[in-house]
């Protein structure tokens, strides 16, 4: 057995990431896959996808592609991190039926998601209030001791562990708590300022061709103060310069003062186009290795079973110690 912690990651398929998912998830998992440290499991959660997109079930499994085709061309190695999808490891919803019996309700109606969320999409579903249930059972099916997640999954990880904790004093230990690993990241801001998201149309995604980058990066708002190229620049506050510091190999400092001092040589039509240059080098490589993964599924889909594969030995063997825990154990099958 592997003496080492095991990190389970998440998230829903949402199609093609874009930097704002790169940044504020996506590259810490494979550093902390690259680290050695862990034994790694990322979990693609198309049930969770279900809780508010049931109406329309049938963008799950090519976004579901598209983002297995992200994870491994950024450098998630399907030999090193077992990448599956949740639905093909049917344990998750045993192990989430049974977590639901010990689950009072009134901790899930306390979780902020389910108010925040709820009112905002109109949903109610059962399925809906049980979310961070389901959430639990994908993490603790793998028994996992560090879950990678940003700020904003940090009740649902409260809730996981006080489901172990009632669960350990009901039954017995079988499940580690696990422990939240906060990703500290800078949120990145979409290309009109705002926070960076699919919803509000301003994102650039990590497969994004030349031709789209261009487009989206000379729309791109800087500093409204910044009328005329010798006006002095607020380069910490501009979406521009900050993509520049991350992707930018030709940045440096003295390029961040010519624009905050209203140096002619620095406007914003040069700075656009020195990050269309990076970006396009940057994600060269990603782009290649993404339109080879997408153009033939039966690679990908490979990868995917043997994940899964990989993920079912061992949510098999946790729900064998769940059952015994729960004296749920039979001698007939
Ligand atoms: N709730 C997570 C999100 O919205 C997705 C998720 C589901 C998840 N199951 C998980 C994340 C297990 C980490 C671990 O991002």
């Amino acid at each position: 057995m592997s003496e080492k912690k095991v990190l389970l990651s998440g998230m829903q398929p949402s199609g093609a990431l874009h930097l704002g998912n790169y940044e504020g998830a996506l590259r810490n998992w494979v550093e902390l896959q690259n680290s050695g440290k862990y034994e790694m499991f990322n979990c693609i959660v198309d049930w969770h996808a279900l809780t508010s997109g049931f109406e329309d079930t049938e963008k799950i499994v090519p976004r579901v592609y598209e983002m297995a085709a992200d994870y491994i061309a950024a450098g998630l190695d399907p030999d090193k991190t077992a990448i599956f999808v949740q639905s093909q490891v049917k344990e998750h919803a045993e192990l989430h039926l049974l977590l639901s019996m010990i689950t009072p309700i009134g901790w899930l109606e306390r979780v902020p998601s389910y108010k925040d969320k709820g009112d905002q999409l109109g949903l109610d579903s059962y399925g809906f209030l049980g979310y961070p249930v389901l959430q639990t059972a994908d993490i603790i099916l793998y028994r996992a001791h560090v879950v990678p997640v940003g700020k904003d999954q940090l009740a649902h990880l409260e809730l996981a562990r006080e489901i172990v904790r009632r669960f350990t004093y009901l039954y017995g230990e079988v499940f580690p708590e696990p422990e939240a690993l906060v990703t500290k990241f800078q949120v990145l801001p979409g290309t009109d300022g705002q926070k960076m998201s699919k919803s509000y149309g301003n994102f650039i995604a990590l497969g994004d061709e030349p031709e789209e980058i261009k487009v989206k990066v000379m729309s791109m708002f800087t500093d409204e103060t910044k009328i005329h190229k010798t006006d002095p620049g607020h380069p910490d506050d501009c979406p521009v310069n900050i993509y520049r510091t991350i992707y930018d190999t030709e940045w440096t400092q003295e390029i961040a003062h010519l624009c905050a001092a209203g140096d002619s040589s620095m406007g914003c039509v040069k700075c656009k186009k020195a990050l269309v240059q990076a970006l396009t080098d940057y994600f060269a490589d990603f782009r290649a290795k993404r339109t080879e993964l997408l153009a033939d599924k039966a690679i990908l889909d490979g990868y995917l079973r043997d994940g899964a594969e990989r993920a079912r030995t061992r949510a098999v063997e946790t729900m064998e110690l769940v059952r015994d825990a729960m004296k749920l154990m039979y001698g007939i099958v």
